[in-house]
């Protein structure tokens, strides 16, 4: 990641009576609705400073040994410049905090960057949510052209 994002933004615990970035957390889940079901039981960490909010993510607590990045965003414009990677890098430093032995995260069957990038950090694919994405959305979502239909979990383990 840039040394002048690293020197001007930290990556800050949200206190549960803060603002959710719920534009940051749209472009990785396009449904307010679907948001609203996990965000609220989840630990979410902002990559901010004084002025801004530049990714988020979001971590819940699955079981005594898991725990899931329900939500992982960075603003378009910073996109490509190392601090998605960064930032699964902290989710899993702070899921071993917590004691957790694995950490998980789902994403779509066309979601090829996140798919890539998942993997290159040592996500491995272990479970598949069929028809997840036509059963708990209103509308078609469509990535590369293609449209959702099941979610890939992938999983990390941290022992
Ligand atoms: N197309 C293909 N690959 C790309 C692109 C692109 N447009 N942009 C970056 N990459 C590659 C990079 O080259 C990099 O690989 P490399 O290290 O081998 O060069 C890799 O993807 C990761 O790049 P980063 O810069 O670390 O990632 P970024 O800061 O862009 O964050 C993220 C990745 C979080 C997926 C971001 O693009 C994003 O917010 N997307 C929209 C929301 C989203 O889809 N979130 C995930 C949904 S799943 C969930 O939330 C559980």
């Amino acid at each position: 990641m840039k040394e002048e994002i690293l020197n001007d933004y930290q990556v800050q615990q949200l206190n549960k009576q803060d603002k959710l970035p719920f534009d940051l957390l749209l472009l990785a889940d396009e449904s307010r609705q679907a948001i609203e079901k996990y965000i609220h039981t989840c630990d979410v960490y902002a990559l901010q400073n004084e002025e801004r909010i530049i990714a988020v993510y979001a971590l819940q607590t699955i079981d005594t040994a898991t725990i899931e990045i329900k939500n992982i965003a960075v603003a378009e414009k910073y996109q490509g410049q190392g601090i998605g990677t960064f930032l699964l890098r902290d989710a899993t430093d702070k899921a071993i905090e917590k004691g957790a032995e694995t950490i998980t995260i789902g994403t779509g069957d066309a979601s090829i960057k996140q798919l890539y990038l998942y993997q290159k950090e040592g996500f491995e694919v272990f479970d598949l949510k069929k028809r997840f994405f036509l059963d708990n959305y209103p509308k078609p979502i469509f990535e590369n052209g293609i449209q959702l239909k099941h979610m890939i979990m992938l999983k990390k383990d941290l022992t």
